[in-house]
């Protein structure tokens, strides 16, 4: 990127003070990056300069030239043919100067009332908004996704885990709506976030507001901003929407991080759960029979990466005296990314969802053998009046008796759970994967009847967030 059309009366080249020698301008430009604030930065600019024409600060006849030109400029921008500069240093000098270009002196009065640093807020808070509803719209999309899946295994029995070790039987609509749940806060959550950030910043200028009788509240509805900053010191230096959009953004990954980790498990032999279509795994270059589960580790390994970005601005803004500081400008690499990543990432997850292929009877099999019905039959003899400490440790004896005869609970005739307490009786050979998630008939538990209820809750909270 090179200066080569600066066709422009020099000592009203607005970058002329940003221009330093090349290692300087290297290391302070973020052109690079921050040109993807192209639309928003455009849209301010154009609201600020009819703003300024009906408050008679700035000529209508420059007004229209500087509006005229900032359409260009977006349309050239979309079309490719803008040349970004990157002595130019920024997106607002680069698209200040290429005004110059198009329109001569009256781009001159566009930077009245304003200053760069309103400007920037202002951009990325607009740029927050709009990746906070398309985070949220991701995480709808991946919601819809499990409760389609969920509807068809109300009946699918597996074993439910506690420290990845066999625990009690549940149902697999059971375990999807978990994650339900978890994207549900995660899209409420990039909701509150985009309200955060619906805060109007200028007017502020650098950072003591501007001597000229601007209209703030016209430019906020202008931009479909609810309201406005209340000081323009804080107004210049606030970062916190962008730490919230991180943070929302790090527990989505978390969550999607675990539920990846989950398909990785599930998909191995080992387990054989389920099996991830093709278009989400990839061979190995060496071992044929691989199908690499790549999509999922690749979003629980991205996950760091914005856990990283959080707490890189964290730190970058924890020293910062009032008002503006350059350091801020190391906001927006870890902001970009972060949307990207967290987008990409839930809908990659929507995809493997959509894709999988459960396998039933493997699920069944391995809750059949195993000890998930143990707290069950422990149940079963407090209901005969056995305290439950004393009914555990009868049941945790014939559960270690079984490890060692090499036998499961379903595999027990009566007399063998007798030897273990004689208040066992006929009843206790009725207690089936079945009737111990049914027996799990509690607002949130497993029972189908339950499950059904809560999916059918979800698709009333899926419909609404449509609205
Ligand atoms: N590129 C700058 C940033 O991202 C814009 C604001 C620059 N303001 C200034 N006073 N240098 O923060």
């Amino acid at each position: 990127m090179t200066n080569q059309n600066a066709g422009h009366n020099e000592t009203k080249d607005p970058a002329s003070a940003a221009r330093g020698s090349e290692l300087a301008n290297d290391f302070t430009v973020s052109v690079h990056y921050d040109h993807r604030l192209y639309r928003e930065d455009i849209a301010g600019s154009i609201a600020h300069a009819r703003m300024m024409g009906r408050q008679g600060i700035v000529d209508k006849h420059d007004v229209n030239k500087i509006i005229d030109g900032l359409v260009e400029i977006a349309e050239e921008i979309e079309s490719g043919k803008f040349k970004w500069k990157s002595d130019l240093e920024d997106i607002h000098m680069n698209v200040e100067s290429r005004l110059f270009e198009l329109i001569g002196d009256s781009a001159g009065h566009l930077h009245t009332a304003r200053s760069r640093n309103d400007q920037i807020a202002t951009d990325t808070r607009l740029w927050t908004q709009k990746v906070c509803a398309q985070a949220f719209q991701s995480c709808v999309a991946l919601q819809r996704e499990l409760v389609k899946l969920a509807e068809n295994h109300i009946d699918t029995i597996l074993p439910g885990y506690t420290h990845l070790q066999r625990g009690q039987p549940v149902v697999l609509a059971h375990h999807l709506m978990a994650y339900f749940e978890m994207f549900d806060r995660d899209a409420t959550r990039f909701a509150q976030v985009a309200e955060a950030a619906d805060v109007m910043p200028l007017g502020s200028g650098a950072m003591a507001g501007v001597p000229y009788p601007i209209d703030r509240d016209w430019i906020a509805d202008e931009l479909d901003f609810q309201e406005i900053s209340r000081n323009s010191m804080d107004a210049v230096s606030d970062r916190d929407y962008i730490v919230e959009f991180l943070s929302a953004s790090s527990l989505a990954m978390a969550h999607l991080s675990r539920l990846s980790e989950e398909l990785i498990i599930w998909s191995s032999d080992e387990f054989g759960f389920i099996k991830l279509s093709d278009e989400f795994t990839s061979g190995s270059s060496i071992m044929p029979q691989k199908r690499n589960p790549d999509f999922a580790e690749l979003i629980r390994g991205k996950t760091g990466r914005v856990f990283g970005s959080m707490m890189s601005l964290l730190t970058t803004i924890k020293g910062l005296p009032l008002t503006y500081n350059r350091d801020l400008q190391e906001d927006k690499e870890g902001l970009f990314d972060t949307a990207d990543t967290v987008i990409k990432s839930l809908d990659s997850a929507t995809g493997m969802i959509a894709g999988m292929v459960v396998n039933p009877e493997r699920m069944y099999k391995a809750a059949t053998n195993s000890f998930v019905l143990a707290t069950d039959i422990a149940d079963y003899l407090v209901r005969k009046g056995v305290p439950f400490r004393e009914a555990y440790i009868a049941v945790s004896n014939l559960s270690k008796q079984c490890i060692s005869d090499d036998v499961g609970f379903g595999e027990l005739e009566l007399s063998d759970f007798q030897r273990a307490s004689d208040l066992f009786d006929n009843g206790v050979m009725d207690i089936t994967l079945e009737s111990a998630v049914a027996a799990r008939d509690v607002p949130g538990g497993t029972a189908p009847n339950r499950v059904r209820e809560a999916i059918a809750e979800a698709k009333r909270m899926l419909a609404e967030a449509e609205e």
